[in-house]
């Protein structure tokens, strides 16, 4: 096992009706608040009043950047930023899910710093200063409501980018159930999908001696595995919804990566797939991960093997590995079809067109391999692309 050093400062307020506390956890760090939400979910589901009532009972002003889209646009943050100076905001806070949270933290990196907030997401400058975060969770999926990093998309290039640092990490996040009743099915399963593949980064790893994350992982897998087919045949059943959306949390906050080394070539390579194609985060990853794993299946197959055994649950049959494995990733893969989710680049209207393209820019055009529990270059790409067609 690996040194670590490990801390995740976030404040989690759980459980029903907590989204009342927004206002006074808000005014603990500021008293103008930059409120950002999405196309309007919020607005249906009566929160978005409830917490302007919070904000404005606890003396918070308000400044407002709504209509974040799936697969966040930069554009929109540099909006967000120049509001926020404007009107002097010193407190963002994001209701909604990982498209909010992350052009939430986006604007807190930019209002302090001079240069376009791009510099941050292409290497050209390193976050120094940040306005503090505060959120209200509405879809278990990204984990950014802990995570110390956050995704953009330029629509000018199609790059879809991260940028990181501890200071990313929200001050406080508000995780009520009882808000996710109203995600529609196909959200609530790309979500899973994406609280699963936060997992699966760090599982797949070489690192010996990682029994207890290992397990910890394990847990988290299967009940993201038990819990998805309830929710889906009943949306308000709070236990359920209850154990996905703490799942996404603490899947996504660095604890299950401690002392090992991550993966994160699927996220690599969908970031790709959504950045041209604008596709569901979630999504794309129910296509790459069940293609990367048959990929890498065939030079590297011990931990699938204890993947299939220990997280679906096949019987290991030890002179016929390459069964059980096969076996593993085929149930993994029916559940992602039993929700709803597309396994298949076809099926999502995606061709072999920019493959290539793909491959170039996940390897910085092709010098460097992604991954790490099976480094891949840029024809490895092609190829589990290939397979996932
Ligand atoms: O826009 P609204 O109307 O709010 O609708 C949203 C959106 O259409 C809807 N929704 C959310 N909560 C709802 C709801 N509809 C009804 N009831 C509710 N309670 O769901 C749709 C998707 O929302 P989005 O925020 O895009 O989903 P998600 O949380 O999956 O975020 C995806 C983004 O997070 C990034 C992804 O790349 C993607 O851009 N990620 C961020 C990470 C991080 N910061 O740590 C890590 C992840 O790996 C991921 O890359
Ligand atoms: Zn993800």
């Amino acid at each position: 096992m690996r040194n670590f050093t490990f801390e995740c400062a976030t404040k989690i307020v759980f459980g029903k009706g907590t989204q009342a506390q927004a206002g006074p956890l808000a005014a603990a760090y500021g008293k103008h608040a930059l409120l950002v939400y999405g196309g309007g979910s919020i607005k249906k589901s009566g929160l978005y009043d409830e917490v302007v009532r919070s904000l404005h009972d606890a003396g918070v002003a308000v400044t407002e950047l709504p209509g974040v889209q799936a697969n966040p646009r930069v554009s929109l943050v540099r909006e967000g930023i120049a509001a926020s100076r404007r009107d002097g905001v010193d407190f963002v806070l994001a209701v909604g899910g990982g498209s909010v949270i992350d052009t939430a933290k986006a604007v807190a990196e930019g209002v302090p710093y001079d240069g376009d907030v791009w510099d941050f997401f292409c290497g050209k400058a390193k976050i120094e200063k940040m306005l503090p975060v505060g959120t209200v969770l509405t879809i278990p999926a990204a984990g950014s409501e802990s995570s110390d990093s956050n995704v953009i998309t330029n629509e000018e290039t199609h790059e879809k980018n991260g940028s990181a640092s501890p200071m990313m990490r929200p001050v406080f996040s508000i995780l009520n159930p009882e808000l996710t009743y109203t995600l529609p099915p196909y959200q609530t399963a790309c979500g899973c999908m994406d609280i699963m593949a936060h997992v699966m980064e760090r599982y797949f790893t070489n690192e010996p001696h990682v029994e207890l994350t290992d397990r910890l992982c394990t847990a988290i897998l299967r009940t993201v595995l038990n819990n998805l087919p309830v929710v889906m045949r009943q949306p308000d059943d709070y236990d359920a919804r209850a154990q996905i959306m703490w799942a996404g949390t603490i899947g996504q906050n660095g604890l299950v990566g401690t002392g090992r080394e991550e993966d994160w070539a699927n996220h690599v390579i969908e970031h790709q797939l959504s950045g041209f194609y604008d596709i569901a985060h979630g999504a794309g990853l129910s296509i790459t991960f069940p293609a990367w794993m048959r990929y890498v299946a065939q030079s590297n197959p011990g931990k699938l093997f204890q993947f299939s055994t220990e997280v679906l649950g096949v019987e290991g049959d030890h002179y016929n590995p390459e069964h059980t494995v096969r076996e593993g990733i085929d149930r993994f893969e029916r559940v992602l079809r039993d929700s709803g989710l597309p396994t298949h680049l076809s099926e999502a209207g995606i061709g072999d067109e920019r493959f290539e393209e793909m491959a170039l820019r996940c390897t910085g055009g092709g010098v460097r391999t992604i991954g790490a529990y099976v480094p891949l270059g840029k024809s490895d790409i092609v190829n589990i692309l290939r397979l996932a067609l």
